[in-house]
């Protein structure tokens, strides 16, 4: 039997507890943790996420302020706008929606939030403390998902086989990491990996998060393997992730689909983590 790991299902359980403590604290007096979005340009999957996000953020008692900048603005007009969202005592996280126009400098961008209000975790000083393993920085939220995910279903990661395919710093870098401060064997592939069936067929545990459809085909997957699948594309007009779900699933253990898998799961880490920083900010 294949269990379907239900991202949308756990999301619900976890958010649920968050708008409770939320509320809790606003009896409390305190005031509401607060979220900044920040979108530039118009790419119609960018426009998606951050509406789930701001949605999401409403529904637990979330402030969510809305930057939406246009395609051609200028990286010295983002860098102030951080720089005052960085200031203003009322934000606890910043998230700037990736990937940004090719004007502007990412790694500038990602340097300029302020690591206490890196919601994505993707400031160095983050990653450093992500991979020297000591509490206090932001994990980044694809990879706090699914580690939420595992624990709601009781998988167990210490010491199992688990291979990562991407290695990308949004995902497979920073997942790897994680991965490997929870114990497991921790095998990375990319592009320039030789023979990426011969890992896959390795893994306990099969993460895929390249963007490819269908990458992964069952004959790459251990009988009885737990699959993860970060990907979403777009295949004849259908949403579909790396993983050939219909014929994969027959094969796991456990297996996340997509959509309702990851997805929603990246989207509740991002609550954490901004209850997270409204602690820290507020000392509570
Ligand atoms: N683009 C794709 N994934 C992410 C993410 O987790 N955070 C941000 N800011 N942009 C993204």
């Amino acid at each position: 039997m294949t269990t379907i790991l239900d991202g949308k299902k756990v999301s619900q359980i976890y958010r649920e507890s968050f708008k409770e403590e939320i509320e809790n604290y606003l009896s409390r007096g305190f005031r509401r943790p607060s979220l900044a979005v920040v979108l530039v340009g118009n790419d119609p999957a960018s426009q998606v996420y951050v509406i789930n996000k701001r949605k999401a953020c409403q529904k637990v008692g979330i402030n969510s302020l809305y930057y939406h900048l246009g395609e051609n603005i200028s990286e010295q007009e983002l860098l102030g706008l951080i720089k005052e969202l960085n200031q203003n005592p009322e934000v606890d996280g910043i998230l700037v929606q990736l990937p940004l126009p090719k004007q502007i400098n990412t790694r500038k961008v990602i340097e300029t939030i302020r690591p206490d209000k890196d919601v994505d975790g993707f400031h160095p000083e983050n990653m450093g403390k992500l991979v020297a393993n000591v509490e206090g920085g932001f994990i980044p939220c694809t990879p706090l998902g699914i580690k939420l995910l595992f624990d709601h279903y009781g998988i167990n990661i210490q010491g199992k086989d688990v291979t990562v395919v991407g290695a990308g710093y949004i995902v497979g870098k920073p997942l790897s990491v994680l991965l490997l401060n929870m114990n497991a064997t921790v095998t990375v592939c990319h592009i320039y990996t030789k023979d990426l069936k011969k890992h896959t067929l390795n893994a306990d545990i099969l993460i895929s998060a390249t963007g490819v459809p269908h990458l992964i085909k069952e004959d790459m997957v251990k009988e009885g393997a737990i699959v993860v699948d970060v990907g979403i594309s777009k295949l004849d007009g259908k949403i579909v992730g790396d993983v050939d779900f219909e014929k994969v699933k027959e094969k796991a253990s456990y297996i996340t689909p997509v959509p309702g898998g990851v997805g929603p799961m990246t989207v509740t880490a991002l609550l954490l983590n901004t209850i997270k920083a409204y602690k820290m900010h507020l000392n509570i």
